[in-house]
This record gives C-alpha cells, structure tokens and sequence, in this order.
C-alpha cells in the first residue's frame, strides 16, 4: 500500500488526532532489499510492503457482526478478509421459527473449510457466554434475562473479551451488509497500514469512506459522507473547538462503523451501547485522556499518547439500506452520547437539541432522553474466569493456552456520565489491564 502521511494533527492532552490520509496505491508490492522504515521517515508519502501489512494481520482478530443479514452478503465480506486474520463472528440473529443462526453457522463453517481460514463463530445470546461473562466480574453487558444484551455494541464488546483472549495485539470491525468485498478487503489492509504507522500501541485507525454511491433521479451519485456522519463530526468537532479556541474540522470519522484497535487501547476505555459506541470512543478517549477533566489512565498511555488515524479508503461504501428511522436513532444515540458526556459544555448542548429538532429527529420542545447505556473497560474482566467457563467449547482451540502473561488488577470504573467526579482517591497507573 502507499499512502500519504498525515498532514495534520491535533493534540489534546495526550492525545492526537491525525487527520484524514489519502491512499495513492492499494498495493506497492513485496519488500525490497532497502530498509523500508529507514527512508520512509523522509517521505510525505510511504510505501508499506505486502510482509508488513501480513505481519500485522497475523497479529489481528477481524471481528463480523450479524444480525439477520443475508447469507449471501456475508460471504462475500469473509471472502474479503485477508487470509492471516482471525476471523471472529458474532451473530444475534434470530433463533426461534427458522433458525437463522443454524443456517448461517453451517454456511460459515463451510467457507471455513474450504478457506482453511481461521474463524469462528458464537452467538451473542449464548448462555455459556453469558454465563462467562457474570463469573468474570463483567455482568454489565448482561440483560435481565441473564443473557447478554442485544446491540451491535454488546456483541462487539463480547467480541474484544474473546480476541483478546485469542493472544491478538488488534482488532478490527467489519459490518457483516457490506455488498463489495474488494471494499472488506481494503478496509483491513488500511486499518493494517495505520498500526503500521502508529508510534504509540494505544491506537485507532478509522476508515473514511471515500463516497458512498445512491440512486438519485435513476443516475448513480457518489455521496460524499453519510447522512448521519457529517451531523455526528459536526458536533464532535465543535467540541474540540469549545476547547481549543480554533475552530477545526479534523474528525471526519464521527460514526465510522469499520475502525480497529490496539488490543491496549481496547481494554482501557469504556463504551456505550448502540450506534453511540464509535463516536463514543471519540468522547471517551477525550474523557480518559484528554486533560479535561482527571481521570485514571495508564502509565504507558501517557508516555506515548493515544493515537487516531483517519483512512480514506478508495472503495465506493455500499451497505444494506436500512431506511429513514434506522439513521434517525442512530443519529440520535451518537448525539445523546456527547451531549452526555461530562466533557460537553451547555452552549454545545444547546446547539445539539437545535441540530435534532431541526432535523426533526427530536420535537419542538422535546428533551433529550437518556436511551444508551454505559459500560466499563474491559480491565473489569477477570479474563481467567472468563476462559475457565468457554474451555471446552468448539472454539477453544483459538483461545490462549497460558494467561501468566495477563495480570487480573481491579479496573476502576470510568468516568461517571451525569457529573464531572475527580479521581484523586483512586490508585494511578497499575490499574490497568497490561497484555504481554
Ligand atoms: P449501519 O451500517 O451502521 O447503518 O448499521 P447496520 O444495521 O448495518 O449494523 C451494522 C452491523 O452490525 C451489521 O453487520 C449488522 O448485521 C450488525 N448488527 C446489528 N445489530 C446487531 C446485534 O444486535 N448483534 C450483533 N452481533 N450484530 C448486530
Ligand atoms: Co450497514
């Protein structure tokens, strides 16, 4: 791949937020003779070999969430995941009447097969899983059925405790409705390619989509950002800036569904339930690590700072089209997030109640409701607990062998949402999840 530095950053507190960069080559072929590190350091654009980007990969945990989707779909996008990933899915498709999961566990499995790919798949509604999940300490996710909690996020969340038991040092996210597996394929290489850049293991790589195609008026048009999205940044951005004193458009990856993590990064912030989770990482790691207000962060965090890349993939985005109210409440929950969050100021709390009604998302005099839940790092998992209760399931031979390289230490909870708390009583830095 070859792609261009960052042009720009933002730095706030401890972290920095790069902005968008522009890929030139979606492969730049094998690794030459030349030290491949050594002279990109001078260059505003980098070459990254095909080793470099398998290296990562073989090191990654590319994560598929589904949800009733079309079988058809889905393996397109596993077609599209390169082959040194580990696969995991996580389905919370339905089960009674026709069993859907069935359908789609032996389709899955047969690509398995056929791929040698490594993969498995779980269902988010596993009694096993829940039950892992309460011995671990970590019944937050749980419902009042004793099960985990239906959403994207949970699953998601399910998915980061099993990757990381997996040994993965990353982990990636691709939505199971996407039509063009060249773009699935894309967006891993991309998200390889910024931890390829990255100088700090607390990082993020976001995909920009470089347009997302629709019908208007029977010719094909290339939309620039979704409809949620340019609201989402819009906000997100204002936020930086009530800070700041410059205004700034350097978050343009808002509701960036496909994004990946540093395994570190992962396990050290909180998330939020819903589609609010990817623009909560953004509000999150502000919370965590901006400076605003004080809260616990990990040592090795501050020494290197928290990294986010913004990628913009080549590929035109088309997923399934879920209607209006599905970007409504999307669109909503990413906005309650932030309006929420102990960091937002009042004037920028006004402005997004004006932005909803407006919209017509929210009514003339309505309110903004509290829908989304919060959840705790996953430093809260006692990840031995949490193993002992999956040992014996089918998937277990991707699990670690040996956890004497993690260390159980009580996380302390994150921030509280509805008032600003400082955390001067808490012990600092060990109270951290560290991987080896
Ligand atoms: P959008 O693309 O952000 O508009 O949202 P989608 O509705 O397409 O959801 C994104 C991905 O999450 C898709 O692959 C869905 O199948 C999946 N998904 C949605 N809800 C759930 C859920 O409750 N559990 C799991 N595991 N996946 C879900
Ligand atoms: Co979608």
């Amino acid at each position: 791949m070859r792609i261009e530095i960052p042009r720009e950053v933002e730095r706030f507190g401890h972290v920095m937020f790069h902005d968008v960069q522009k890929v030139y080559e979606l492969d730049a072929g094998l690794k030459h003779k030349r030290n491949e590190s050594k002279d990109s350091d001078r260059r505003v654009i980098r070459r990254i070999s095909y080793e470099s980007l398998q290296h990562v990969q073989e090191q990654m945990a590319v994560v598929v969430p589904i949800k009733d989707e079309k079988i058809k779909l889905i393996e397109g996008v596993l077609s599209g995941i390169p082959h040194h990933c580990l696969v995991i899915i996580v389905s919370n498709s339905k089960r009674e009447g026709i069993d859907r999961y069935k359908i789609e566990k032996e389709a899955l499995e047969h690509i398995g097969r056929f791929t040698k790919k490594d993969m498995f798949v779980v269902h988010q509604k596993d009694p096993k899983l829940a039950k892992a999940c309460k011995d671990a300490g970590y019944d937050h996710i749980l419902g009042d059925d004793g099960l985990v909690r239906n959403g994207k996020a949970e699953g998601m969340i399910l998915s980061t405790i099993l990757a990381n038991l997996c040994g993965k040092k990353y982990i990636g996210f691709i939505d199971s409705d996407n039509y063009f597996p060249g773009a699935v394929h894309e967006y891993v290489q991309e998200y390889s390619a910024g931890f390829r850049h990255a100088k700090s293991d607390f990082s993020m790589v976001r995909i920009a989509w470089h347009s997302k195609p629709k019908i208007v008026e029977s010719h094909l048009f290339f939309a620039k950002r979704g409809r949620a999205s340019e609201h989402t940044n819009k906000m997100l951005n204002n936020l930086l800036s009530s800070y700041t004193g410059y205004g700034t458009e350097i978050i343009k990856t808002g509701n960036a569904g496909e994004h990946a993590m540093s395994m570190k990064l992962a396990l050290n912030i909180d998330y939020s339930s819903g589609y609010s989770i990817e623009p909560f990482h953004y509000i999150n790691v502000l919370e965590r690590f901006g400076g605003i207000v004080e809260s616990p962060m990990p040592e090795a965090a501050t020494k290197k700072g928290i990294e986010f890349f913004q990628i913009e993939s080549r590929n035109p985005h088309l997923h399934e089209v879920k209607g209006e109210e599905h970007v409504k409440s999307m669109s909503r929950e990413a906005m309650e997030c932030i309006y929420r969050s102990p960091i937002c100021p009042e004037e920028l709390k006004q402005e997004i109640l004006e932005d909803l009604r407006n919209r017509g998302v929210l009514k003339k005099t309505e309110k903004m409701s509290e829908t989304i839940r919060y959840y705790p790092a996953l430093t809260k998992v006692d990840m031995r607990k949490f193993r002992k209760v999956i040992e014996n399931e089918p998937y277990a031979e991707y699990l670690q062998l040996d956890l004497k390289g993690y260390k159980h230490l009580n996380g302390v909870n994150g921030l509280m949402r509805e008032k600003v708390v400082t955390t001067d009583h808490l012990p600092k830095g060990d109270n951290f999840l560290e991987v080896k």
